[in-house]
């Protein structure tokens, strides 16, 4: 569900026509939907029924702060992985008591940071990480609350790179060291454990690797119990995917999702903390680009756009699949036909959609490249000397530019010649 909808001919971010905003920030742009943003939050919260729980947005799918904002004013929490996103998130006005922080690589720096912030929860990841934790916390003076987040040795089915659950990936405390390591941070007097963390990917479409890996870990939260272990929370992280394509993909709803964790958890009396990303923002946004030659090759043809890999990586680095819809709406009669839909890198690799079904088109004509709120612009680069590209949020019928477009100057004033090459 989301409000990109053709009115009168014309695709419009809920009230406004894409083509008006194109007309004042130029393309490409990315435009995101304050109703469809709020209308996810709410879904996901209120498919729980429980009253204590934590939903910590995680900023990495979209740290925009008037995105972020948007969700703080509905009660939405933060999942944070650096300290850029910790100061992102503050400035978005998420009180310090609502944030939880992963992550593999905390530096010293960032924990201290965090610490002096008081946030409410780190989510350790090792032991090295443990150690140096209540090290930093123990010279302030602090306990820092902590949940371990265990690798539970399930995969989620999901693209390879953004499988985290398997015993070879990077994240989580293996399964046979838990317990171990619970027992040693008991022991440690910068930390008090508080609960256990567990995410085992993203863009998950199915229940069961979910359920397996839930499962298992509300069985480690009674046996941590039974050895006297007070496990008070439970972080059951993001991951829950979504529609990309029009037809063929169905992932569950949150309701699904949350009866399934209300079966799982049932009687633990915990509370629950989800860290959702992508399932909030990704069909909330947009990537909104004009067309700037339709090219006759050998054996294909190409619609070659002013946006590109480094504005929407996702294709190029998960063969992620994106609907790229014209902004005018094809007339019932219009023929189809197959296109590449390409930016202009130098690379083969710059194909934002292959084998795309679109009406004939021409030079200058718009076209929407849909779902693209979660993991757009926050991956997007000046690969190629490309400034990064304008922000905008719709509400009914007002708009604000959330990010300027870079400007060329911008782009070369961080650079320096050195100074022996004056
Ligand atoms: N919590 C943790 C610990 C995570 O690592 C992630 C995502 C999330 C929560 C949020 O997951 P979500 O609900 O958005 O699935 N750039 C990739 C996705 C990377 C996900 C990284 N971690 C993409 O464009 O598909």
């Amino acid at each position: 569900m989301h409000h990109f909808d053709y009115r009168a001919g014309v695709m419009h971010a809920e009230g406004l026509p894409l083509t008006t905003i194109a007309e004042r920030v130029g393309t490409p742009f990315y435009c995101y939907s304050t109703a469809t943003l709020e209308r996810h939050y709410r879904v996901f919260k209120e498919s729980f029924s429980m009253d204590d729980m934590l939903v910590a947005y995680s900023l990495k799918a979209n740290s925009n702060l008037s995105i972020v904002r948007t969700l703080s004013n509905l009660g939405a929490g933060a999942d944070i992985v650096s300290e850029g996103e910790l100061r992102r998130a503050l400035a978005a006005g998420i009180a310090p008591d609502k944030i939880v922080f992963s992550g593999v690589g905390k530096t010293q720096t960032e924990m201290s940071f965090a610490l002096d912030t008081g946030i409410y929860q780190f989510n350790v990841e090792s032991e090295p990480e443990l150690e140096l934790l209540s090290g930093i916390a123990e010279q302030k003076g602090q306990v820092a609350p902590i949940a371990l987040r265990v690798n539970p040795s399930i995969d989620a089915g999901t693209h390879e790179k953004i499988a985290t659950g398997r015993s070879e990936d990077k994240f989580g405390i293996p399964w046979n060291r838990a317990r171990n390591v619970f027992d040693h941070a008991r022991n440690l007097p910068g930390v008090k454990v508080v609960g256990i963390d567990v995410h085992i990917g993203s863009q998950i479409t199915d229940l069961g690797p979910f359920e397996a890996a839930f499962s298992k870990t509300a069985d480690l939260v009674r046996s941590l119990r039974a050895a006297g272990h007070d496990i008070t929370r439970l972080d059951l992280g993001g991951g829950l995917g979504i529609a990309y394509a029009r037809e063929d993909e169905a992932p569950p709803h949150p309701n699904q999702y949350a009866e399934m964790i209300g079966r799982v958890t049932k009687g633990l009396d915990v509370q629950l903390i989800f860290e959702p990303g992508r399932v909030i923002v990704g069909n909330a946004g947009i990537l909104v680009a004009r067309i700037v030659y339709i090219k006759q090759g050998d054996t294909r043809r190409f619609v070659i756009l002013d946006a590109a890999m480094n504005d929407l990586i996702r294709p190029a680095l998960y063969d992620a699949h994106h609907d790229i819809l014209p902004v005018i709406e094809p007339a019932p009669s219009a023929a189809f036909s197959l296109f590449d839909v390409v930016g202009p890198v130098c690379e083969t690799g710059d194909t934002l959609a292959r084998d795309c079904e679109l009406p004939s088109l021409e030079s200058g004509d718009l076209v929407a490249v849909m779902s693209a709120g979660a993991y757009g612009a926050v991956q997007a680069s000046e690969y190629n000397s490309r400034p990064l590209i304008a922000e905008v949020l719709v509400r009914g019928q007002d708009m604000a530019v959330i990010r300027e477009r870079r400007t060329y100057e911008d782009m070369l004033a961080a650079d320096r010649i050195a100074d022996w090459l004056e």
